[in-house]
């Protein structure tokens, strides 16, 4: 018996990083999409094999026989230890441990700021959760996941697993969502096609926040703040002409905002610069930062500024929002 699910990545759209205090954020799930495959062994072992992990200038094939795998793949490592943990609590929610195969394919950049740990582990928990006869929510599988990232990073706001699984438009805060009315966003992803850790990225805001609550507090405030504000504008009765402007300029400051915390890098700003240069509304960085992606709001000029971001030296994806979170295929 085998089963197919998969995953959507990820833009968080505002409220990155506060969230991780309890702030609200806003998010959405776009079409690239991690599938994983599980499937019954005769034997105990597990097999894990990702032979496309997008590693960014690595491409990484590589199978274990063992769950408690030892490897030094680089970033593809940290990728496999959420698929690791992801494996081991579908098998405990289950109550039975079994031998399977899971294999991976994913279209999703790792450590990009798009959620891809997320995705291969609400994945992978509905493949083999499926696979045991177990029959979780996609609100189930969201909580599994929120405990992965706890487990593999410390912290976590749970954001990433959250919009993975359910997919859409949402509005979160301290592990509950909303449904935000469906918008066309006329969005730019740039990545940087260098990579941040989540992990370490969340414990340097930590540090900053124990070092100097004076000055961050008010930073993660205005940030929670910022979000309300852009909920206000999404759910009101504005046109979407006026929405993009109001929303473009709520970007700009969370980007501001972002780079005080210290999560931006020099090639996340020249790609924010070059965005608005060109002609952007709104642009910011999208995720934890220290590399991976940012985002830009370009109604009408999504070909400029793509070109633009290429100039920069970044690789543009000209994304849209996926309705479907996790689905079993
Ligand atoms: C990462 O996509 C978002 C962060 O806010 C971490 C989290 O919410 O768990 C940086």
């Amino acid at each position: 018996m085998r089963v197919l699910a998969s995953a959507p990545a990820k833009i968080i759209l505002f409220g990155e990083h506060s969230v991780v205090y309890g702030k609200p954020a806003i998010a959405a799930a776009i079409n690239l999409r991690t599938y994983v495959e599980a499937e019954l062994r005769d034997d105990k072992k597990i097999r894990i094999e990702a032979h496309d992990i997008k590693v960014p200038g690595l491409t990484v094939s590589f199978s274990e026989n063992e769950i408690y795998f030892e490897s030094d793949y680089g970033k593809a490592a940290e990728v496999l230890s959420y698929v690791r943990q992801a494996i081991e609590l579908a098998m405990e929610e289950a109550g039975v441990r079994r031998g399977i195969n899971v294999s991976i394919t994913s279209q999703i950049p790792v450590g990009a700021g798009l959620g891809s740990s997320a995705a291969v582990a609400v994945a992978t928990i509905g493949a083999v959760s499926k696979l045991l006869g177990l029959e979780l929510t996609r609100e189930e599988v969201a909580k599994l996941g929120h405990k992965v990232e706890l487990l593999v990073q410390g912290a976590s706001s749970g954001i990433d697993p959250t919009v993975s699984a359910i997919g859409g438009f949402l509005y979160y805060e301290k592990g509950n969502f909303e449904h935000l009315p469906f918008m066309e966003l006329p969005i730019v992803v740039g990545y940087t096609g260098s990579s941040g850790s989540t992990k370490e990225l969340v414990a340097m805001v930590r540090r900053r926040y124990e070092s100097m609550p004076e000055l961050i507090v008010p930073i993660l405030n205005a940030m929670g703040k910022l979000v309300e504000k852009a909920r206000e504008v999404i759910t009101s009765e504005l046109d979407e002409e006026e929405k993009f402007a109001k929303l473009g300029e709520l970007m700009n400051i969370n980007h501001g905002l972002l780079d005080a915390l210290g999560v931006s890098t020099k090639k996340l700003s020249e790609l924010v610069y070059a965005a608005r240069t060109a002609g952007a509304l709104g642009a910011k960085i999208t995720g934890a930062g220290g590399g991976g992606c940012m985002y830009a709001l370009a109604p009408g000029r999504q070909r400029e500024v793509a070109t633009a971001i290429t100039i920069a030296g970044g690789t543009p994806m000209i994304t849209e929002i996926s309705r479907e979170g996790l689905r079993i295929e």
